[in-house]
C-alpha cells in the first residue's frame, strides 16, 4: 500500500516539528507546511528532520490565505498523492488584555488560528471522503477550555476550533473521516518560553505534573488519533495538559 500522506500546518513549529517526526516514524509521507519567511527556522527544521530523508518535506504556506491552501493541497496531491491526514498546528499569539487589544491583534489570531483551520479542511475534505478515509486533528489549547488572562483572541479561536471539530466530525463521520481536537497545556516551546518568566513560573506551579509538557507528548497523541484503527474516535477533544485543567 502507498504511504498515507500527512500535511502538518505549523509544521516547523515547536509542536509541529515533533508531530512531523512521529507521523514519519509511523510510516507516513509528511508535508510540513509553514511560513517560508522564517528562513533560519526552516534551515534548522531541515537539519532536525534530516534523518527522515524525503519522508518529511517542507512546503511554504500561509494558512490565512485560502487560495494558498488550495494550491498547496493540489500540489501535494499531484506530487505525493491525496492527503489522508491533516494536522492543523499553525498558531500564533498576540497576548494583551482586551482593553489594550488593537483590532489587528484580534484579527491576526482569528485568521491564522481559526480561519486557517477552515481554509485547510475545506481543501482536503472532498479528497478524504472520496477515499473513504481521513484523519483531521486540530491543535487547540487548554486556554480554549479555561480562558486565559490576555488571550481573549487566542481563547476564542481555540474554543471555536473545537466547535468546528465537532460540527465537521458529524458531517464526515459516515465517510471514514474522523475529526478531533487535541488541547495541549503549557509545553516546552518558544511560544510558552515567550511568556514573562514570573508569569510562566506561576503557571508551572499550578500544573499537577509539576513541569511543562514536552512536544513529543503532544505528538504522541496526534499520532494515536491519526492511526488507521482510531476510526471510532471522532468529535473528541483530548486534553494533554499535565492535569492543569480537569473536566468531566
Ligand atoms: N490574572 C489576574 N491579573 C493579572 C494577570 C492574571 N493572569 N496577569 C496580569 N494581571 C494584572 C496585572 O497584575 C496588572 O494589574 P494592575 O493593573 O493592578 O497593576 C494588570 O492585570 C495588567 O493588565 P494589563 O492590561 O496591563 O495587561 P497587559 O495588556 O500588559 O497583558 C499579559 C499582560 C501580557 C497578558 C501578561 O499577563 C501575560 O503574558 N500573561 C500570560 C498569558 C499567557 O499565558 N499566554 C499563553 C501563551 S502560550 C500559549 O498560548 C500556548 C498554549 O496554548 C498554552
Amino acid at each position: 500500500m502507498n504511504k498515507r500522506v500527512a500535511i502538518v500546518t505549523g509544521g516547523i513549529g515547536g509542536l509541529g516539528t515533533e508531530i512531523c517526526k512521529h507521523l514519519a516514524r509511523s510510516g507516513r509521507q509528511v508535508v510540513a507546511a509553514d511560513l517560508p519567511a522564517r528562513t533560519e527556522r526552516v534551515a534548522a527544521f531541515r537539519e532536525e528532520t534530516a534523518e527522515f530523508g524525503d519522508a518529511i518535506v517542507f512546503e511554504p504556506l500561509n494558512v490565512a490565505d485560502f487560495q494558498a491552501c488550495a494550491d498547496l493541497v493540489r500540489h501535494v496531491g499531484e506530487t505525493w498523492g491525496p492527503a489522508s491526514i491533516l494536522v492543523n498546528a499553525a498558531g500564533i499569539t498576540r497576548d494583551t488584555s482586551l482593553r489594550k487589544m488593537a483590532p489587528e491583534q484580534w484579527t491576526d489570531v482569528i485568521k491564522v488560528n481559526l480561519e486557517g483551520v477552515f481554509n485547510m479542511c475545506r481543501q482536503v475534505v472532498d479528497g478524504m471522503t472520496a477515499q473513504g478515509f481521513g484523519r483531521i486533528v486540530n491543535i487547540s489549547s487548554v486556554n480554549g477550555q479555561t480562558g486565559q488572562f490576555g488571550q481573549t483572541n487566542y481563547s476564542a479561536a481555540k474554543a471555536g476550533m473545537h466547535g468546528f471539530t465537532m460540527a465537521l466530525a458529524r458531517e464526515v463521520a459516515k465517510k471514514g473521516v474522523t475529526v478531533n481536537s487535541v488541547s495541549p497545556g503549557y509545553c516546552n516551546t518558544a511560544m510558552v518560553q515567550a511568556v514573562p518568566e514570573d508569569i510562566r513560573n506561576q503557571i508551572i506551579a499550578n500544573i499537577p505534573v509539576g513541569r511543562l509538557g514536552e512536544p513529543r507528548e503532544i505528538a504522541r497523541t496526534v499520532d494515536f488519533l491519526a492511526a488507521d484503527d482510531a476510526g471510532f474516535i471522532t468529535g473528541a477533544n483530548i486534553p494533554v495538559n499535565g492535569g492543569y485543567f480537569m473536566d468531566f
